[in-house]
């Protein structure tokens, strides 16, 4: 993390698990959390974050249903397990921008805390969830050429 307003999160390599889509996915969704915490520092309102919030959680939407029809596909074991995980996660999102989106006045300290939650968040997704995924692929051989 930095207060240079550069980015939060720096992409590391140690979190590819080796299926490109979902890789792509994942890059996309720090690119996300970067532009949601950047824009603080421009912003004359909260119009800018919230646009930035609702893009980071429709794009997470639509990479947990990519990843649960992957999982569909593969037969994967933890499926119900890995979707309950989801909604949880997609729940922890919304309410952590929601406490955003209701303070009347920028509150740099709740913007500084959201930052570290939702950086720990995709983080404990892709190495808690997504690395067992990639396992079970692993596992079978499976190839998965496009998504
Ligand atoms: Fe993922």
């Amino acid at each position: 993390m930095n207060g240079t307003g550069k980015g939060l999160v720096q992409w590391d390599d140690m979190w590819l698990i080796g299926v490109d889509a979902i890789d792509k996915d994942h890059k996309k969704l720090v690119e996300l959390i970067n532009a949601l915490f950047t824009s603080k520092y421009r912003y004359q309102g909260f119009k800018e974050i919230r646009e930035h919030a609702q893009r980071l959680l429709d794009y997470t939407d639509y990479h947990f249903d990519r990843e649960e029809q992957l999982m569909r596909k593969a037969k994967y074991s933890g499926l119900e397990d890995q979707i309950k995980e989801h909604r949880k996660m997609q729940q922890q999102a919304a309410y952590i921008i929601k406490n955003i989106e209701e303070q009347k006045k920028p509150d740099l300290k709740l913007v500084n805390d959201t930052e570290r939650l939702l950086c720990d968040w995709l983080i404990k997704h892709i190495v808690d969830c997504d690395t067992k995924i990639s396992e079970h692929l692993k596992e079978r051989k499976i190839i998965v050429i496009e998504m």
